[in-house]
């Protein structure tokens, strides 16, 4: 919350006011972008890119602040954004602004402020690293495939860098894939890409000037996996310190974006190929890791009927009753109860207040999420004192919430509404401060005392764990 009003000043400052569009020209152009390196990874279900760049201040006076430019169509589907130093391999203060686009060359952008540690002095250069994943729109490249056929899919992303600034030497590398093509056809003689094994080396024999407006690049590459968008989750967490648990319950709107098939599935196609043994665009099994320790699972699918699924220590592998095609959907529902002490930690003894740990997701691997509502129910008279989520909410919401069990206004309700998630920040926590009285339940003592030490731990690791997100 710092960070991002800080940053947000330094944009305010310098564009005069914070106005819906505004002109990319307004922004200074201190910085040359000595060296530009791009690596596109395909290999999940999402994009993630890596921008390396050795960058010089040409200006007559230090600076601080760099600006990061994104394509909008990027922005609208991006799940992380970080931005690290190299020499000192720590993460930079960074900050996209939502509110404010920019307009350079007649295309929106929006754009990144990223603040150096210290400010570089004229003629000084230093390195830093931009990491984004988002959610990229990638089609079958020949619109369906046969059952068993090799699946390829169809990407198009910018052929130059959309940079504030001049860039010298650019180069990109595409990878994550057996096999990636370039499939556009532009008679640019000043791009070129070459085959290096499995990767993609592209390279720009020019420089290139500020927003220099850029013909997309095309790619078609081989991914014989499933796809798997869920469009809406909506997990469910009940605090119960009467019972000393903590119960969620998920429901998943899943799709399959991979390759459709031709021609539609055939039961006696998919038995006699033995499909179902074979990696391929079809799903067949979901594997989830849940908290240590949970009980009394469940999965239902859409008509309420109880599905297959296994639990081996902390993974559940739950089995659709039919494969899931590209292009088809699969509504699910799972739920299981973990202890309390797992996530709450006493605050204060005194004012009775607590601070609860709820991890942000625990879904299958290789997944990008659309959109996701994350509702924790403290129990009834509870007063919610503080909340943060690590990651861009759309918006947190405060309600009691009256269910058949309520004698009075019901379950205190924090509801966090989230737009485009991937797999990996499933080791990312809400935390959420409450105060809640020792008149409205009957304490459980031991196994409250227990939480302190795990839950500080997971205060302790919050920075590690932020690490190995971005890895
Ligand atoms: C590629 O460009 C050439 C000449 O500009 C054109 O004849 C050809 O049809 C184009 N191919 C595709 C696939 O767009
Ligand atoms: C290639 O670069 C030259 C010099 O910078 C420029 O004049 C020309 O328009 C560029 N070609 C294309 C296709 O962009
Ligand atoms: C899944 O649920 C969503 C809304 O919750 C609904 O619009 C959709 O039709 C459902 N899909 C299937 C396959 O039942
Ligand atoms: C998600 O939460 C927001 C905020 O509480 C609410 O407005 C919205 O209706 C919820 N969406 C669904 C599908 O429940």
């Amino acid at each position: 919350m710092m960070v991002t009003s800080t940053l947000y000043m330094v944009l305010q400052v310098v564009i005069g006011v914070v106005l819906a569009q505004a002109d990319a020209a307004s922004l200074s152009k201190s910085w040359e972008n000595v060296a530009y390196h791009r690596t596109v990874d395909v290999s999940r279900t999402y994009t993630q890119e890596r921008i390396d760049l050795h960058i010089k201040n040409i200006d007559n006076k230090a600076i601080e602040e760099y600006y990061f430019v994104l394509p909008e169509g990027i922005f609208e589907n991006i799940a992380l954004f970080s931005a690290q130093l190299k020499r000192a391999d720590a993460f930079l203060e960074s900050a996209i602004i939502p509110q404010q686009t920019f307009v350079a060359n007649g295309e929106h952008v929006k754009v990144a402020v990223v603040k150096m540690p210290t400010s570089v002095e004229p003629g000084s250069s230093t390195d830093i690293a931009i990491t984004l994943v988002y959610g990229s729109h990638r089609q079958p490249y020949s619109g369906s495939v046969e059952m068993g056929e090799r699946q390829l899919l169809h990407l198009s992303t910018n052929t130059y860098p959309l940079s504030a600034y001049n860039t010298q030497q650019y180069t990109m590398s595409l990878e994550g894939s057996p096999s990636i093509e370039v499939v556009s056809n532009s008679s640019d003689d000043n791009f070129s890409c070459r085959k290096e094994g499995s990767r993609l080396d592209c390279e720009s024999h020019k420089a290139i000037g500020p927003y220099q407006k850029t013909a997309p690049l095309k790619i078609v590459f081989e991914r014989n996996l499933p796809s798997s968008r869920v469009s809406f989750l909506a997990r469910e967490v009940w605090v119960s310190h009467w019972a000393s648990t903590m119960q969620f319950e998920e429901s998943y709107d899943l799709v399959n974006d991979a390759a459709p098939l031709k021609g539609g599935f055939s039961r006696a196609e998919y038995m006699k190929g033995q499909h179902a043994m074979k990696q391929h665009g079809h799903l067949t099994a979901l594997e989830m890791v849940l908290p240590s320790d949970s009980e009394e699972h469940y999965f239902t699918d859409l008509v309420g009927a109880v599905s297959t699924f296994r639990v081996l220590q902390d993974h559940i592998f739950l089995k659709p009753r039919f494969p899931i095609f590209g292009g088809w959907k699969y509504n699910f529902t799972i739920g299981w109860t973990n202890g309390l002490s797992q996530f709450l930690h006493i605050e204060d003894v005194d004012t009775e207040s607590f601070v609860l740990s709820v991890p942000i997701l625990n879904g299958p691997a290789d997944t990008y999420y659309s959109k996701m509502n994350l509702s924790v129910y403290l129990p009834e008279g509870s007063e919610v004192l503080d909340v943060w989520c690590p990651l861009p909410v759309v918006s947190t919401e405060v309600t009691a919430s009256k269910s058949y069990f309520d004698l009075n206004n019901g379950h205190t309700k924090v509801t966090f509404e989230l737009n485009n998630m991937v797999d990996t920040v499933s080791t990312s926590k809400v935390f959420v401060r409450y105060k809640f009285s020792t008149f409205s339940f009957y304490r459980k003592p031991i196994s409250i005392a227990a939480s302190i030490f795990i839950s500080l731990m997971a205060f302790f690791f919050l920075k590690q764990i932020t690490f190995t997100i971005e890895n």
